[in-house]
């Protein structure tokens, strides 16, 4: 059987403290026949050190030349920079979220070098690639620590307290999109003791909502087709948006936290959050915009900063599941591997593009574009 070097590369972009392949999976590969090479700390900021990987079977290499230039299937959570790319062989695999859409150039030199790039943020949500679904485990992170973001920054308590000194009722979150970060939002501010309202654009959400023990917010007349074949959501028309932005206002108005996820696949994120909505929002409220990378929910957000207007925070974190690093790595990790056993047959990996996931995840391939999402863009 052939052996295939599979290397994973430090982390370089900023905020970025998630690993790639945690050493659990590298045994599972070591036992499977592969070799697996790690750059030296490329699990210290997620608290994998060194030894443990040695001990799972894995070399440790220094050299960050050597592991570009020799790896036959390169392993990373962001895209290497094209300074690093510009060492691997031809017909080399790299494996990360890949974000093609919004990242022409990277394809096009991926093309160019002959490099076959699969997207980790470009396997389709069917329920055979569930165990591979690297966007829902780092949603779910980032709706968790959103939560514990908002609390934190509350001046008030979450759940309701009967104290000696008098009641506390419990804070009021509205969480706007409830797809995979939303839920987890709702779920764990649940948790924590908050009264919880959610907003969806995808009717299909209102029992998942409620299941959670939320409330389920209507929008009058909104279109029944805002769900693509795939799942996600359609871009409203501007009636549609006038009406939404209504209700959220009137809700808005009572909530202590709004925590917004809402996402259109290739598109900036809609404005759901008006500076007016915040304005008319209580003093000491917060706004956690987890939608900050694709511009905000919320007209105020500046990625990756707080900015306070009249007493009410807004929060617009970046890169959410690197906060986790940790729990973050072991899920794209094992995502990962379930892609890999995908992909590798007979100890190489194969392309078969008659095969949904293996087609739609394939970004480039012999210097052509695969993926239909992009040809078709
Ligand atoms: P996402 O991150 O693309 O968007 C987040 C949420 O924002 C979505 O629920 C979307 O409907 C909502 N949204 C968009 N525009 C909005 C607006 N104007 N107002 C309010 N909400 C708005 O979505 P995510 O979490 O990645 O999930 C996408 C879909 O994929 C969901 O239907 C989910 O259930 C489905 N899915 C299926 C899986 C499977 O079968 N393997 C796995 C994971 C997700």
């Amino acid at each position: 059987m052939p052996i295939v070097i599979i290397a994973i590369p430090k982390e370089t972009a900023e905020r970025e403290k998630r690993v790639a392949l945690i050493p659990d999976t590298v045994s599972k590969l070591v036992e499977n026949n592969h070799e697996v090479w790690v750059e030296s700390n490329a699990g210290k900021a997620s608290s994998y050190l060194d030894e443990a990987y040695q001990s799972a079977g894995a070399n440790i290499i220094n050299n960050r030349t050597t592991l570009f230039s020799d790896a036959d299937i390169l392993i990373s959570i962001q895209s290497p920079a094209q300074d690093d790319l510009s060492k691997m062989k031809s017909e080399s695999v790299l494996i990360c979220l890949l974000w093609a859409l919004q990242n022409e150039d990277l394809v096009n030199f991926l093309q160019e070098q002959n490099i076959t790039a699969l997207g980790m943020d470009a396997i389709p949500r069917i329920s055979r690639a569930q165990s591979m679904d690297a966007l829902s485990s780092m949603s779910s992170i980032a709706g968790y620590k959103s939560a514990l973001i908002a609390a934190n920054e509350l001046d008030r308590y979450m759940p309701m307290m009967m104290t000696a000194a008098g009641t506390v009722a419990p804070a009021k979150v509205l969480v706007l999109g409830a797809g995979v970060a939303g839920l987890q939002a709702i779920a764990t501010t649940k948790r924590l003791g908050a009264k919880v309202e959610a907003f969806d654009i995808r009717p299909a959400v209102k029992e998942q909502v409620e299941s959670l023990g939320a409330t389920f917010v209507e929008v009058p007349d909104l279109d029944d087709e805002s769900e693509t074949e795939s799942g996600y959501a359609k871009e409203l028309a501007e009636d549609e948006q006038e009406r939404q932005r209504q209700v959220i206002h009137e809700h808005a108005q009572k909530s202590d936290i709004i925590i917004t996820t809402a996402l259109i696949p290739g598109k900036p994120a809609p404005l759901l959050v008006t500076k007016q909505m915040v304005n008319d929002m209580h003093a000491g409220a917060v706004i956690v915009d987890l939608a900050a990378e694709q511009g905000g929910n919320c007209e105020l957000t500046t990625p990756g900063e707080t900015t306070i207007v009249n007493e009410v925070k807004v929060i617009g974190p970046l890169n959410i599941p690197s906060m986790l690093a940790y729990h973050a790595s072991q899920l794209y990790s094992k995502n990962m591997l379930s892609l890999l056993d995908h992909l590798i047959k007979d100890g190489k990996p194969e392309f078969d593009f008659e095969d949904e996931i293996t087609l739609h995840t394939t970004i480039t391939h012999q210097g052509k574009i695969i993926s239909p999402v992009l040809k078709n863009n």
